[in-house]
């Protein structure tokens, strides 16, 4: 079994927990591992996960797969008008150099902002019909939006929502080149997400994306 070191940022943010104002500076993003075609050929949805959750470094990588900046103020996902109406979420839980707890992904400086104390198990789990697998994951990315940035009605929605997916695709294809297991979940009550984990108002969860490494 890998052993888990806390790193000295993880000592740090267990101390200062969720009100920690600094967000963490995640490593750069690195443009070198298996080609885009193997990790095509290897993505698959993963329901069994263990721990340990993700690295900082790979959680860096994952959330820049999805929605990082590849340019100065452009992102790896194309975006309607450029109008950029995504936000991602993470919770997590037994990383070795991350505290459990909800984070925000900050395309911007590649940054990551942590929201609240509180694991898959408690946050997830609190929503009414979740699906065991997912709260039972060490990471659970979520793509979410607000799709009055591009603006109003079903047009709107269905530009967020395909931008949504592009991402998904980009964090899935990430995980497949890492090694690790990840899958993607819409089938739960995802208003219900937003309200227990008290995303700011407008949020629209769109999908869910358990990660960790695959149980023999
Ligand atoms: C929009 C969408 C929603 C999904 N929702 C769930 C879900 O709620 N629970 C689940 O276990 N799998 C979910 N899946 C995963 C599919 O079941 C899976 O992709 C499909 O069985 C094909 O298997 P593969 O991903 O291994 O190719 C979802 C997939 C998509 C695209």
């Amino acid at each position: 079994m890998r052993l888990l070191r806390p790193s000295l940022a993880l000592c740090a943010a267990l101390l200062l927990g969720a009100q920690d104002p600094a967000p963490l500076r995640l490593p750069l993003p690195s443009t070198a591992g298996p080609s885009l075609l193997a990790a095509l050929k290897g993505r698959a949805t993963a329901r069994a996960l263990a721990g340990p959750a993700p690295t900082l470094p790979e959680v860096g990588q994952l959330l820049w797969a999805a929605q990082g900046e590849n340019r100065l103020g452009k992102r790896v996902v194309p975006s309607a008008h450029a109008k950029y109406p995504l936000e991602l979420y993470l919770v997590t839980s037994g990383s070795p150099d991350l505290a459990p707890g909800l984070y925000h992904y900050l395309p911007a400086g590649h940054q990551l902002a942590r929201m609240a104390d509180g694991t898959p198990q408690t946050l997830l789990g609190a929503v009414k019909g979740m699906q065991a697998w997912i709260k039972d994951s060490p990471a659970v990315f979520m793509v979410a939006g607000d799709s009055s940035r591009i603006g109003e009605g079903a047009s709107a929605l269905n530009l967020t929502y395909y931008e949504g997916g592009a991402a998904a695709q980009g964090l899935l294809l990430q995980a497949s080149a890492l090694g690790l297991g990840a899958g993607t979940a819409a089938g739960v009550d995802l208003e219900a997400v937003a309200r227990t984990l008290r995303l700011p108002k407008g949020t629209q969860v769109m999908t869910l994306l358990p990660v960790g490494h695959v149980k023999p």
